[in-house]
């Protein structure tokens, strides 16, 4: 049984990116907003858990103080680079925190529905797993509705968790930035900064055993 439009689905997939410059900063209808947030509440999760929280943050303040954690991180992690790395990476931006209309922090709750989570007794991190991808869930909804979203993981996790007032256990994961964008670059910008390339689906494939193409 075929579910929906294939070949709009199939153009979702390969059209979304991860935005860092193209934000427009203009507003989200909130109708589209819990769309949004819907589709990701609709992801799967180990157990039916549900791990996830959304919280989404429009202050300026806030999105203020943590761009500029980013920007500490962002300058510990240049350090760790050789000169041609470091090169490469001053022209790549990697976050559009403040130009975006509004962040949405993904969070992760161990706890939800433990300890017999059913299915996370030897794999701790299908917890994390089923967060992840209420995150794809929520990037692929937001490019079917004109909007880009930007994954940044330039962050300590008890800082964000201390912005945000995040109770003790609760981890975030992802914050995104969220909203309209003039359009969507049709490569990566890492690769059109020539940081790394995609890897062909041939080399990612393997026939039964590891290494067989
Ligand atoms: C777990 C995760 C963390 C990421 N963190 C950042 C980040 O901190 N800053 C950034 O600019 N992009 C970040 N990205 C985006 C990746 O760089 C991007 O997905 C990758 O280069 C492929 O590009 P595309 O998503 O446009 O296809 C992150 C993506 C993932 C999945």
């Amino acid at each position: 049984m075929r579910v929906g439009g294939l070949a709009e689905l199939y153009e979702v997939i390969h059209r979304r990116r991860d935005v860092r410059g193209e934000f427009t900063g203009a507003p989200i209808e909130p109708e589209v907003l819990r769309r949004v947030l819907a589709a990701a509440h609709a992801a799967p999760s180990v157990g039916l858990s549900q791990p996830w929280d959304f919280v989404v943050v429009r202050d300026v303040a806030t999105r203020g103080a943590f761009r500029e954690h980013v920007s500490e991180q962002r300058r510990a992690f240049a350090e760790t680079l050789n000169a041609q790395k470091a090169e490469v990476f001053e022209r790549i931006k990697i976050e559009g925190i403040l130009e975006a209309t509004l962040g949405v922090v993904v969070t992760y709750d161990p706890a939800r529905g433990a300890p017999a989570v059913l299915g996370r007794h030897t794999i701790a991190d299908a917890g994390l797993y089923s967060v992840c991808l209420a995150i794809q869930n929520l990037w692929l909804a937001a490019t079917a509705e004109g909007l880009g979203v930007g994954w940044v993981s330039f962050y300590t996790e008890a800082f964000l968790a201390e912005l945000l007032g995040l109770p003790s256990g609760i981890r975030p994961v992802a914050w995104l930035c969220l909203g309209p964008v003039s359009y969507l670059e049709p490569t990566p910008d890492l690769e059109r900064h020539g940081w790394r390339v995609r890897r062909p689906l041939e080399m990612a494939v393997h026939e039964g055993r590891w290494g067989v193409h």
